[in-house]
């Protein structure tokens, strides 16, 4: 892929930001933030001092309070969180600072130009959670899973590796089953008729979940695994 501007379709800006906010942007991020090798491809590993041995990220992050209690919990994984919207930026480097968390990298860009740039099987967790729906048809091709999205998820997952999926919308929860389905290098982890319809005890909320819950929306958690790559 390209590793120019890729195509993100939803806001990078909003409200201003306040004070200490900005006092974040400005001292935080350069320290946490990184960007791509112009050659080659990057070991995420090399990007956390202690070197962890496993690799999650979180693929549009929002506020990041689905990536900050997962790294909160798990002190010794290193976590990646991508993100184009500044205010969720800004709101995750909040809780960065505040539980002192060391094993969070941000890539304030397109995902899809960070999974091109990873080195092949170095993620060992993926997790895409209510990514923008897009419910108009002509803007479907805005969506974030597309098979070109999947092949690069699949290249870079190892094998066994998980990915997690979280929608609200049953359109959207139609089109990722019939995607992932088709595609060979996932299996769908269902382990009975309404395993979907409840999120695992180990998966923490997200601010959009709530939303979703609170207009009535149900949301829908799929879990998939990573097979054994071809040859
Ligand atoms: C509907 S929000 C959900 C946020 C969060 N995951 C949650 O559950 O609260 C989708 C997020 O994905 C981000 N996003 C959309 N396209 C992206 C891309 N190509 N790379 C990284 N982030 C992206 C948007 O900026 C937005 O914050």
């Amino acid at each position: 892929m390209d590793r120019g501007r890729g195509l993100v379709y939803g806001r990078r800006r909003g409200r201003a930001l306040s004070p200490l906010q900005r006092a974040r942007r400005e001292t935080l991020l350069p320290r946490v933030a990184f960007t791509l090798p112009i050659e080659g491809r990057l070991d995420p590993r090399s990007l956390f001092t202690a070197s962890p041995r496993r690799i999650a990220l979180e693929i549009g992050f929002g506020a990041g309070e689905h990536l900050a209690a997962l790294a909160e919990r798990e002190r010794e994984a290193g976590f990646i969180g991508c993100e184009v919207f500044e205010g969720g930026i800004v709101r995750l480097l909040g809780q960065i600072e505040r539980k002192n968390l060391t094993n969070i990298r941000i890539f304030a860009d397109d995902a899809r130009l960070l999974l091109a740039a990873l080195e092949p099987s170095s993620l060992d967790r993926a997790f895409l959670l209510f990514p923008d729906p897009w419910p108009k048809r002509r803007h479907h091709k805005r969506r974030f899973l597309s098979r070109e999205t999947l092949d690069l998820l699949a290249h870079t997952m190892s094998e066994g590796a998980e990915l997690r999926i979280a929608t609200d919308d049953p359109l959207y929860l139609r089109a990722i089953l019939v995607r992932l389905l088709a595609h060979p290098a996932f299996f769908w982890l269902a382990s009975g008729p309404s395993d979907w319809r409840s999120r695992p005890s180990d998966w923490p909320p997200t601010r959009y979940e709530e939303k979703a819950r609170a207009a009535l929306r149900t949301p829908f958690f799929l879990r998939f695994q990573r097979r054994q790559p071809r040859g």
